[in-house]
Order: structure tokens, then C-alpha cells, then sequence
């Protein structure tokens, strides 16, 4: 359900950016141009590197003929898995707008872009492929869907970027020749939304995990509650998302996901192999509870809604037995909507909380996911409360965070908490690149591309062993993004930096090499339509 608003247009920065593509003499930022491009146009040439692609793959050995899609080519998808077949018409889907081919997807042999299920292959992993690409054919082989669909990624990130475009453009469509071996470093490769400050549509968020996928990322994190706006619909307690989800920062109308919503985005997420983690923010963060259901509250009374941008003002009264209740209630209907193994409960900046109350409060709310069948994942200062066998933490602090804090994440770690690292002066999005950007904030100080993108999650925190580091996440915050082209010019481009950092081999790191890499998919995203942040710091291609 989406409530209309008026939406604020960030005039300047909007306006700096067409002065910026002008000057540059690039076309493709918001709307991509149509109609084919001219004879020896961008696609013309040799094909590109294989092994320049975001992330980093870890091996790419060129060699032999490239491969030419053309009028011809059949995508065959080998044995009877439905979900291959599904890849196939995924890619078909992809290449047809902007080829103008058929590509039909058959369940034959022969030549064509190939794409095989092969159990063998055991240093590909769950998520791993390797991709073949010769004067026939280009084959991706992967032990299972997750890693077909990121080597047709890859598959994507070799073609000229105008295969990205939605209307008929000039070839020709070449694959350099050759082989990519390619698996992830970390399982736990994670973007999170924040919903709730801004509330965004189903839309905007499949934009986003399409954005996401193009980058082999795997997780979708929504932050689905906070102080100012419930966002999802829950049966048993239906005026959290009626009345708490109907505003949001700033006094716009703010809107909530139906059920029916959110199993849309879940069901697309998993069609590009994200799995979505619920957040529910307790018990901090809780204001758009405590305001819908005045019996949440220690004193009876409902507080009025919130639009601002304050934090750790709201506690959800952790005496009272209907808080636990309403914590069941929650945990269970979101948990029954949700497939995937992770249930992230906050417990971030529960200022009002007491220490005592707010240890007891995550030991029961713990205990609720557990029964709920799903693995806990909470902010870190769940570790500074006893953390349940098998939970996550997700570490968010930066270089201002103090040393006991950052000790106590690190004894948990050791302890054999798993940690999610979305460090805020380099992971979180929201941060602003620089002075001079409109958007975002700066509590974490300035977060250019290179800062994101140049550190290594397995040394990031003193005294965490390796094994300890599951993943990487990059959140976004909306307390000053509204709409789709807003939330692009923050995540891109530092969003492909953490998702390098996710999936590439440490010895692949390098900020010289990357940043060429990431150049030259500034011609894919204005091919997509992505309102990306042009940041000097970046050799931008003009293909
Ligand atoms: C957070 O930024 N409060 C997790």
C-alpha cells in the first residue's frame, strides 16, 4: 500500500548534475537515450578485457576467438531444472530489448550461450561459476542456480554496456575469449534499505534489487521499523502499519507493504538470488509502536507520531508482559513470511533503555526468534547483552567508536559470535561523499569512494579472528533520500566497492586496478538508467 506524498526535489543537486553530464559530453544520466547507436559506435572494437568486471573475479585467463552473440544464437539451458531454464529466460530477458535478436531458450544441444549444472567442479562452491567463452560458444558452468545467475553477471558486465539499454542498438556483441573462474570470499554479501524514514514502493525497492544483483550481492536487508514509520502489516497488531506506518521524515505521507507486498519482494529478490532480511528495531527505534498502541507504553499513553531525525528517545516498556506478546506476535508473522534463515532485531541505540532491561529484553526476544525457526542478527551492541549460540552480530561503528566497544565485539567474536561488518565510515551509504554533497549525512565524517572501498573485513577489527567475519553489508539510511534516483546517487557508486570487498580475493585488492574497473561501469549504469554520482576520483569511461 503506498500513501501519496509530495516529494521534494533536490533542485541544485539535480541541476549540478546535468552541468556535469554537458560538460562531460555524456548522455545517460536518469533517462537512457533510444535508438541504435551509429556504425562504429561503442560496441565497435575489440571486446572488453575479460576480467574487467565489479567484483573482481578470482581468476580470468584470456585466450582464443571472443564469442559473437547474433541473430542465431539459442541460449541453451542443459538438463530439466526449471530454474535453469528460468536463468535463460532471465538473460534472454536482458539481451533481447537491446539486441533485437530472438535468443530463443531451448533445451538442446549445440552451440550458443550455454548454461550447465555441473556437480563436479567443487572449488566453485554454492555460489561460484566458470565461464568459457570461445568462437562457438560461451558456456557458464555452476554447481548450482545461485552461481549460474552471477556468471550470467559476469556474463552482462563483458558485453558492450549498450546491451544494457531497452531499445534496438548497434552491435556487434562480442565476449573476449577465454576463462573466468570466479567464487565469493564471504557467504554474507548484504545491502540494507531503510524503509522507514522514507517509506520507498515495491518498485523502487526491485530496482534496487536489481542494482544489487548486478553486483552479486545476496542478501537484501529491509529495515522495516523504526521511530518514524512501521512498514510492514501485522495481522494480530494491524494499526502498527495503518496508523504507525502513515507518516515518515519530514511529514510526508509515508505507506506500509501488505502482505502480499512484501511477498512480492521476496519472491523477487530469491528470482535474483537475494535473500531479504527483516529488520524489526527493538526495543529502541520504537516510536511508531509505542504511538499505535498506547498499552506498549510504561505510563499507558500513546506518544504522538514522529517525522523527525532524533534517535534513542523511544524504549518499548520492557516490564510489561504485553510487550513480549507483541514481540511473539511480530517475530511470527514476519518470520512466516520469510523463507530465508535471518531475523535482525536492532537493538541499536536503545538509549532509553536501561542496561539491566535492555540485556533481559534481548534474551527474550532472542529466544522468540529462535522459536520462530530463524538465526538471530542483531546490531553489535547485542554484544554487550549475551548473544545466543549461532547469533550475528552486524558491527557498525567507526573510527570515533571506543576502544571497550569495539574489545567487546571482539571477545563475542572470539566467543564465536559471527560479525556482519558495515563499518559507518565506510560502509554506510547515507554518509555524504564529500563537503559539497546535497544529500546524506556526516556523523561518520565524509565517505568518499576510494575511503568505502579501501579496507579488508578480515583485519578490520583487532583481535577478530578471520573465521569470525561472515560478511559485509553496505546500509541506507533514508532520512534524506525520497525516491529511486536519490538513492542511487548515494549507493553508486560505493555500493560496488563493498560488494567487491564481499565477493573478490583479498589479493585482487587494489584501489589503483579498481578504480579503472569501476570507470568503466559508468557507461552500464547511465545504460540502466542509474542516476549515479559521478566522484572525481573515478576515471569515468565514455564508451
Ligand atoms: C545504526 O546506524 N544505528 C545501526
Amino acid at each position: 500500500m503506498r500513501l501519496h506524498r509530495t516529494r521534494r526535489v533536490a533542485l541544485p543537486r539535480l541541476l549540478g548534475s546535468l552541468l556535469l553530464v554537458t560538460a562531460a559530453g555524456i548522455s545517460g544520466i536518469g533517462a537512457a537515450p533510444e535508438g541504435p547507436v551509429a556504425d562504429g559506435g561503442p560496441a565497435a572494437g575489440p571486446p572488453r578485457p575479460l576480467g574487467q568486471i565489479v567484483p573482481a573475479p578470482v581468476r580470468a585467463e584470456p585466450g582464443g576467438s571472443p564469442y559473437t552473440i547474433t541473430p542465431a544464437t539459442r541460449i541453451r539451458v542443459g538438463g530439466d531444472s526449471g530454474e535453469v531454464r528460468r536463468i535463460g529466460d532471465y538473460l534472454a530477458g536482458v539481451l533481447r530489448p537491446s539486441t533485437g535478436y530472438a535468443l530463443p531458450v531451448t533445451g538442446d544441444g549445440g552451440d550458443g550461450i550455454r548454461l550447465r549444472l555441473d556437480e563436479d567442479n567443487p572449488e566453485l562452491g554454492a555460489e561460484g561459476y566458470r565461464l568459457k567463452s570461445g568462437s562457438g560458444s560461451v558456456t557458464i558452468t555452476a554447481r548450482g542456480p545461485a552461481g549460474l545467475f552471477h556468471g550470467v553477471q559476469t556474463l552482462r558486465q563483458l558485453l558492450p554496456a549498450a546491451v544494457e539499454r531497452k531499445s534496438p542498438q548497434k552491435g556487434p556483441w562480442k565476449v573476449a575469449g577465454g576463462t573466468v573462474t570466479d567464487a565469493p570470499r564471504y557467504a554474507y554479501r548484504s545491502a540494507m534499505l531503510d524503509v522507514s524514514r522514507h517509506f520507498f514502493s515495491v518498485a523502487e525497492v526491485k530496482r534496487y534489487i536489481d542494482q544489487l544483483a548486478l553486483y552479486k550481492m545476496n542478501k537484501l536487508h529491509l529495515h522495516l521499523s523504526d521511530d518514524q514509520g512501521w512498514r510492514i502489516a501485522i495481522d494480530s497488531w494491524p494499526r502498527l502499519a495503518t496508523y504507525g506506518g502513515q507518516t515518515e521524515v519530514g511529514g510526508g505521507l509515508g505507506g506500509h507493504y501488505t502482505k502480499s507486498d512484501y511477498r512480492e519482494i521476496v519472491r523477487y529478490a530469491a528470482s535474483r538470488y537475494l535473500e531479504v532480511v527483516p529488520e524489526i528495531d527493538l526495543p529502541g527505534h520504537t516510536n511508531a509502536a509505542l504511538a499505535s498502541y498506547a498499552e506498549l507504553n510504561c505510563d499507558g499513553v500513546a506518544p504522538p507520531l514522529y517525522t523527525g531525525t532524533q534517535v534513542g528517545f523511544s524504549s518499548l516498556c520492557v516490564p510489561k508482559a504485553v510487550t513480549y506478546d507483541f514481540v511473539d506476535d511480530v517475530v511470527r508473522e514476519v518470520a512466516e513470511l520469510t523463507p530465508g534463515e535471518y531475523f535482525h532485531i536492532g537493538g541499536d541505540e536503545a538509549h532509553s533503555t536501561s542496561h539491566e532491561d535492555y540485556v533481559a529484553f534481548m534474551d527474550r526476544a532472542q529466544a522468540v526468534v529462535g522459536k520462530y525457526g530463524k538465526t538471530v542478527i542483531g546490531w553489535h551492541q547485542l554484544t554487550g547483552a549475551t548473544p545466543v549460540k549461532g547469533a550475528i552480530a552486524q558491527y557498525w561503528g567507526y573510527d570515533r567508536t571506543g576502544a571497550a566497544e569495539r574489545e567487546q565485539v571482539a571477545r563475542a567474536a572470539a566467543n564465536g559470535t559471527k560479525l556482519v561488518l558495515s563499518p559507518a565510515d565506510r560502509g554506510y551509504l547515507d554518509m555524504k561523499y564529500d563537503k559539497d554533497t546535497e544529500l546524506g549525512l556526516s556523523w561518520a565524517g565524509y565517505v568518499s569512494v576510494e575511503r568505502s572501498y579501501d579496507w579488508n573485513p578480515a583485519a578490520y577489527l583487532d583481535g577478530v579472528p578471520q573465521e569470525a567475519v561472515l560478511g559485509v553489508e553496505a546500509p541506507l539510511w533514508s532520512e534524506t533520500l525520497t525516491d529511486s534516483g536519490e538513492i542511487e546517487q548515494m549507493a553508486f557508486p560505493r555500493l560496488p566497492g563493498i560488494a567487491e570487498l564481499g565477493w573478490s580475493p583479498a589479493a585482487t585488492h587494489d584501489w589503483e586496478a579498481y578504480r579503472v574497473r569501476l570507470g568503466a561501469q559508468g557507461p552500464r549504469l547511465s545504460a540502466l538508467g542509474v542516476d549515479y554520482y559521478r566522484a572525481p576520483q573515478v576515471p569515468w569511461a565514455t564508451e
